[in-house]
């Protein structure tokens, strides 16, 4: 049988490390569903189409052929690896995501990396809607001035222009849509795990989801 590990939370939560982590330590395969909105968003921009037009952007997913090799994504043939890593393309994905048939239009691709041995998921609804079937559910959460620190902290690091007071009024803005969407909105699963590591590091959080995993 194929395990499936959701790891579901908000904006710069550390979630994708710690799903990257927890994946690597358990020998299965690792879902960044985030890349996905982020791809749709970068080719919606590269085709005119909009970013509102939910139909157009469904259709254009269909058409949509994606690869992961490690750090590079494959579009059509295209390594959009670094492109879809902006911060217009986190807040494209992030508006784009609103839309259900969008969402439905990527549930195929998504279920495609459920492989043996396993799979750990990152996103907002792994475990609400895109694998609600999870043996493992964890919500993975902080407080969103400790990940607005974080984040200031992250773009600092990469040489990139970063200001606190404006990276925390676009993460609560981010968690707003993300919460109050129709399609899919953020919330733990009611058989989810809380995993807040607002006062822990991240090693210290990859112990504590290969723990709950374990459990
Ligand atoms: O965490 P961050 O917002 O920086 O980036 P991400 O995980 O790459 O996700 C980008 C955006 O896609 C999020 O802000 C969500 O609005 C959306 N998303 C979603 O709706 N459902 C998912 N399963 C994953 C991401």
């Amino acid at each position: 049988s194929i395990t499936v590990v959701a790891i579901d939370g908000p904006s710069a939560s550390g979630k994708g490390s710690v799903a990257q982590r927890v994946a690597k330590h358990l020998g299965y395969g690792y879902l960044d569903s985030g890349a996905l909105y982020r791809i749709v968003a970068h080719a919606a921009q590269q085709q005119n189409v909009s970013w509102q037009d939910a139909e157009a952007l469904a259709a254009l997913a269909r058409g949509l052929h994606i690869e992961f090799h490690g750090e590079d994504v494959l579009v059509n043939g295209q390594d959009v690896g670094d492109a879809i890593r902006s911060e217009a393309m986190g807040k494209g994905a992030s508006e784009v995501a609103v839309h259900g048939p969008l969402r439905a239009a990527l549930l195929d691709v998504q279920h495609d990396f459920r492989q043996a041995p396993g799979l750990v998921a990152d996103g907002r609804d792994m475990a609400t809607v895109v694998f609600p079937d999870a043996a493992i559910k964890i919500f993975l959460t902080a407080a969103v001035e400790i990940r607005a620190e974080r984040r200031y902290k992250q773009l600092l690091a990469k040489g990139a222009a970063a200001d606190l007071s404006t990276i925390l009024e676009d993460l609560k803005a981010r968690d707003a849509r993300d919460q109050q969407r129709a399609a899919a909105p953020l919330v733990q699963a009611e058989d989810a795990v809380l995993l807040d590591t607002s006062a822990i590091d991240l090693e210290q959080s990859v112990a504590q989801a290969i723990e709950i995993v374990a459990n």
